[in-house]
């Protein structure tokens, strides 16, 4: 079996990759290496099974050639910097729709069927039902929120007039090594620049869905393997919540500082588009079979302990 993987040196990209190869598939990887990075695959070079093309999903052309004689495209080439979109208006509709249109026309012309797709939970906005199910329709908050809705649209649509299937993973917050980006982040470079402060967006109280990466890649082959209708459409998340602050606190814990002082700048959001509580039903995966194993407060540390490693933390 062979398969593409865009964004395949992204944070949850590479860990895909890891598990691909260890099932045994072929993979290649297309990456821009706009926020992605070839040390998060460094530990495969040599691999023969792995070919890395640094390219770009919006271009149609390189992307015919790299889904040539796959079995399966899983799609996590995304633009997903929610901040930079609020000014970078045209951001989300080249990387994300456009992108997204061409790895389907790509996979037409080449015969791939099965579409496997990174979607999230941003695209039910600030949900008045949770936990929120598959089902929900919501007004959306984001611009990152209604590309991936539309992607998924794309998508379904092409599953109307062409042999294609599509899986589509809905997720929260995943947090893991490699993960670069988000509060853990964050908070780390905030404590490094200032070890007395640490600056929290929003009221501290936005409750999240931390969901540990390896979880999230067991949902989404176990999805992959199980999920047999033409359009699958799963939620993946914890039944537990944890809050901003509490993620915060763990943060601190791990960094040994005696005397943090926290300061939230505010408001139910941390910035236009952070969706206060994000809270999924899980019942549809759950009842193939899938069940998170690492608990939020788990992933949290573990994350927190990488990244105090990566970014060189020398201590107070
Ligand atoms: N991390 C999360 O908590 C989370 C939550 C919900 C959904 N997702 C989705 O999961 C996927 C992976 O997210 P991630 O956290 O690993 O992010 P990431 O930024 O680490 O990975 C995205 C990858 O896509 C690459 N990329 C971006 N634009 C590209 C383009 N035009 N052409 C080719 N490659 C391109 C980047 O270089 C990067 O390697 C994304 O689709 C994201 O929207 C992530």
């Amino acid at each position: 079996m062979r398969a593409l993987v865009t964004g395949g040196l992204g944070f949850i990209g590479s860990h895909l990759v890891d598990r691909l190869l260890a099932d045994g598939w072929e993979v290649a990887v297309l990456d821009n290496l706009l926020t992605g990075r070839r040390s998060n695959l460094a530990h495969r070079e040599g691999d023969r099974s792995l070919e890395l093309v640094e390219g770009d999903v919006r271009d149609l052309p390189t992307l015919e050639r790299c889904s040539k004689g796959c079995d399966a495209v899983f799609h996590l080439a995304a633009h997903a910097l929610m901040r930079v979109s609020l000014n970078d208006h045209r951001a989300d509709l080249e990387h994300n729709i456009v992108g997204t249109l061409n790895v389907l026309e790509s996979m037409a012309a080449n015969r791939v069927r099965d579409f496997v797709f990174a979607s999230t939970s941003a695209l039910y906005g600030e949900a008045k039902v949770v936990p929120t199910p598959e089902t929900y329709s919501g007004v959306q908050t984001s611009l990152y929120g209604a590309a991936k809705l539309l992607g998924e649209g794309y998508a379904s649509a092409f599953a109307e007039f062409s042999p294609l299937r599509v899986w589509a993973f809905r997720f929260g917050t995943v947090l893991g090594e490699r993960c670069r980006r988000g509060a853990i982040w964050d908070f780390t470079h905030k404590l490094m620049n200032d070890p007395r402060r640490l600056e929290v967006l929003g009221d501290g109280r936005q409750s999240k869905d931390y969901l540990s990466v390896s979880d999230c890649v067991d949902g989404i082959m176990l999805g992959y393997q199980k999920g047999g209708e033409r359009v699958n459409i799963f939620n993946l998340g914890l039944q537990e919540q944890t809050t901003v602050d509490r993620l915060a606190d763990i943060v601190i814990e791990e960094t040994g500082l005696p005397d943090v002082r926290k300061a939230y700048t505010g408001g139910a959001r941390g910035w236009v588009g952070d969706n206060p509580v994000v809270y999924l039903s899980t019942e549809r995966i759950r009842s193939l079979g899938w069940a998170p194993r690492v608990s939020p407060e788990d992933s949290i540390r573990a994350t927190a302990r990488w990244t105090l490693k990566e970014v060189g933390w020398k201590g107070r």
